[in-house]
């Protein structure tokens, strides 16, 4: 993770003539080889760089018709030891014949040499015929040393002392773990604008690093920063879910780690609709206070951010950068499977290929919570024991559950639970789903708005009873996931 300096140091040294950088930081990639240059080369060095609009330039100096790109090859050709060069905006142009060419031109010539070419773009577009002669280098995230690297550069420029000062070292740990997932200019950005008109700072600036961070985040096109109340004691039933997350929440300490615990990997939740799959991945994050970060696999598709291979990865590097964090995949069967496209070749099998490989090898704390309606429609390669911890199924809530279902939503909605007929009214409402035990309380506090009297027993049910619900409407595809279920998966209710 985080700026690869060792091992960019290693490849300068070895002489590697060019060196390409997968990264849209190119202000924080130009500052990080600045310093490796100053490192490695001391007083002797140099640093040029390129771009389409400025041509080749060292310290704010132009070398002279180096707009041209054939130009500035030449120039870098001719050019003394001790140097590095930087180019951008190259992906545009790096598939004509003549810049090929130019490049392995370059390469021949800085063979042996104390030169090295950089190409820094967004995204991994090199020709066949350079492969032997490129090294491909990805840049990840700043990770948490690097953020608070850049976190307190950016209060060094902060004129206002007093400002500067309010901070405690706690606040700023707590800065930092906010602003993971971002890149360097982004860390910057939100820091300079939540502390714009302040004089001093508390923890309410926690709260308006999140808000940023969730703004830029959705920026991505296929992720969201979700900040979510839901708790787990606001889930009626589902007792073995809530019982295994209890579990499992003290695995995230240093103690555990060193007991020798694993990381959990993550859930799968899957089941009939409206019984609280969605509800439980967001109680994940507040039980175990980590940040939820949703990934909208459908858009990875949708070609507006990207080629869906590029857009993936893009995403789980900052999924990465935020960790430790909760990755909340709703509907996965969705994203994964693609109407018409059967082949193994298409990008969702790509894609699916990866996602399954990083899920087995990822190395960073990301639980994983995915959920799923349609079970026929998953691979059985992402049921397999060992790519999830457990597969829990939720079913229709039982008598008891649809009790704590109505308590809580009765509840939320300042009613005093015990006024009502809890027992009766549960008995009463036999194949509803928790999303619909909500409808029928709503339903009946409209009613007795209407009325201009309190909400009572009687038009809960009657309330209940206007409902159609779906294990009635969908009767035989519940009974099937039932079955499907009943070896495959671990019930979520006790
Ligand atoms: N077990 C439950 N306890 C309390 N409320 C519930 C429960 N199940 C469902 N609800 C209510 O119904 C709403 C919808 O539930 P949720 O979104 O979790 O369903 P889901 O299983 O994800 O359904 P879908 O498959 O349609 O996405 C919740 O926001 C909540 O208000
Ligand atoms: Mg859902």
């Amino acid at each position: 993770m985080a700026f690869p300096k060792e091992n960019l140091k290693t490849l300068i040294k070895a002489q590697y003539p060019i060196i390409y950088l997968v990264s849209w930081e190119e202000d924080r990639v130009e500052k990080s080889l600045n310093t490796l240059k100053d490192e490695i080369y001391g007083e002797d060095g140099n640093f040029y760089s390129w771009s389409t609009t400025k041509g080749l330039v060292n310290s704010g100096s132009k070398v002279d018709g180096s707009d041209d790109i054939m130009k500035a090859f030449d120039f870098a050709i001719d050019s003394s030891e001790n140097t590095m060069f930087l180019i951008k905006d190259f992906h545009y142009i790096i598939s004509e014949p003549k810049v090929i060419r130019k490049l392995k031109d370059t390469y021949a010539a800085f063979r042996n040499l104390n030169k090295t070419l950089f190409i820094i773009s967004p995204t991994l577009k090199l020709p066949y015929e350079l492969e032997k002669e490129v090294n491909v280098v990805d840049i990840d995230l700043p990770d948490a040393e690097e953020t608070r690297d850049i976190f307190e550069d950016t209060l060094r420029t902060i004129v206002n002392e007093s400002l500067v000062y309010s901070f405690t070292p706690e606040l700023k740990d707590d800065c930092v773990n906010a602003l993971l997932g971002l890149a360097a200019i982004e860390i910057e950005l939100a820091v300079k604008r939540v502390l714009v008109n302040k004089n001093t700072v508390d923890n309410s600036i926690i709260e308006e690093l999140l808000e940023e961070k969730v703004q830029i985040i959705r920026k991505s096109g296929t992720l969201e920063f979700i900040r979510t109340d839901v708790q787990l004691d606001g889930i009626g039933g589902l007792g073995n879910i809530k019982d295994w997350l209890n579990t499992r929440h003290l695995a995230f300490s240093n103690e555990a780690k060193e007991f020798g615990l694993d990381f959990p990997k993550g859930i799968l939740i899957m089941g009939i609709s409206g019984c609280g799959k969605s509800l439980c991945s967001k109680a994940v994050s507040t039980a175990w206070n980590l940040p939820l970060i949703r990934l909208e696999l459908n858009q990875v598709y949708g070609g507006v951010y990207g080629t869906p291979e590029e857009v993936f990865r893009r995403s789980i590097k900052t999924v990465e950068a935020s960790a430790p964090c909760v990755l909340w995949i709703d509907e996965i069967e969705a994203g994964i499977t693609r109407a018409g496209e059967k082949t193994s070749d298409s990008p969702a099998s790509r894609i699916f290929g990866y996602f399954l490989t990083w899920m087995q090898e990822k190395q960073q704390p990301v639980f994983i919570t995915a959920t799923a309606n349609q079970i026929d429609l998953l691979p059985p390669e992402l049921l397999r024991k060992g790519r999830f911890d457990e597969i829990f199924f939720v079913t229709l809530p039982s008598r008891e559950e649809r009790k704590e279902i109505f308590r809580i939503h009765l509840l939320s909605r300042g009613k005093d639970p015990d006024v009502f007929d809890l027992d009766s009214l549960a008995k009463n409402t036999e194949g509803l789903s928790g999303s619909e035990i909500e409808q029928a309380v709503i339903g009946g506090l409209f009613e007795s708005f209407s009325n201009n009297k309190e909400l009572d027993d009687r038009e809960l049910i009657i309330a209940a009873s206007s409902i159609v619900p779906l294990s009635i409407t969908m009767r035989e595809e519940i009974s099937s996931l039932e079955r499907w279920a009943a070896d495959r998966a671990q019930k979520a209710s006790r």
